[in-house]
């Protein structure tokens, strides 16, 4: 048995378990998710499947796919979206605004014009000790290397080795959809 902190206050859970949490006046929704030791959340936010090492903290209004892996000590702020597919090692900084992503070709519907359910997910890292600058957007099957540090409103679409700093964005017109799928 071990504790997170809720707003502050402390929440008794099974910390090598999973655990569902859900408290409406917070707008809470934790589910099968193991919480490590100390994990400190705040409110606003879903996290579904996932796994959260000791000491980290995770602020309002984050969402958390499945199967994301986020290690210790490491710090999600407000606004940040991490879907499936997602590793977050130790002592990571995840500023706020941030999203990632996990769908290179995303399309709401199929070609008949139905829902679609079923995509790739295309996984994305990041490594011990990196941190990630506020409103950045992280191209989905990038490696985030360690240490490395990303300016604020960054495009990443390549790997970051370890150590490395990027910063900068720029979108231009690259082709026409020659398709209809
Ligand atoms: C990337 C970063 C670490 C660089 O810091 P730095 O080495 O001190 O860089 P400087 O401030 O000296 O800026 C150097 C140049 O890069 C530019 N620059 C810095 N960060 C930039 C960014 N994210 N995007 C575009 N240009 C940037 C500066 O305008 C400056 O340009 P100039 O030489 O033409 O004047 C910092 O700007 C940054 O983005 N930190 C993240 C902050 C953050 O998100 N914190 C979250 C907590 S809420």
């Amino acid at each position: 048995m071990g504790c997170i902190y809720v707003r502050g206050e402390k929440v008794e859970v099974h910390n090598d378990r999973r655990i569902n949490l859900i408290l409406p006046e917070w707008n809470i929704i934790i589910k099968d998710t193991i919480m490590g030791h100390g994990v400190w959340i705040w409110s606003n936010l879903n996290i579904y499947g996932a796994e959260v090492g000791d000491d980290s903290s995770i602020a309002t209004f984050v969402e958390i796919g499945k199967n994301v892996e986020i290690g210790s000590n490491t710090k999600i702020q407000s606004c940040v979206f991490i879907p499936e597919g997602v590793k977050i090692g130790n002592c990571v900084f995840v500023g706020p605004n941030v999203s990632f992503t996990n769908d290179l070709y995303p399309r709401s519907c199929d070609e008949n014009g139905n829902r679609k359910v079923k995509f790739e997910v295309v996984p994305t890292t990041v490594e011990d000790g990196a941190s990630i600058g506020a409103g950045s957007v992280i191209r989905c099957g990038v490696r985030i290397g360690k240490k490395a540090m990303i300016g604020i409103g960054s495009i990443i679409t390549e790997d970051v080795c370890d150590g490395e700093i990027f910063y900068g964005s720029k979108a231009t017109k690259k082709g026409n959809i020659i398709s209809n799928i």
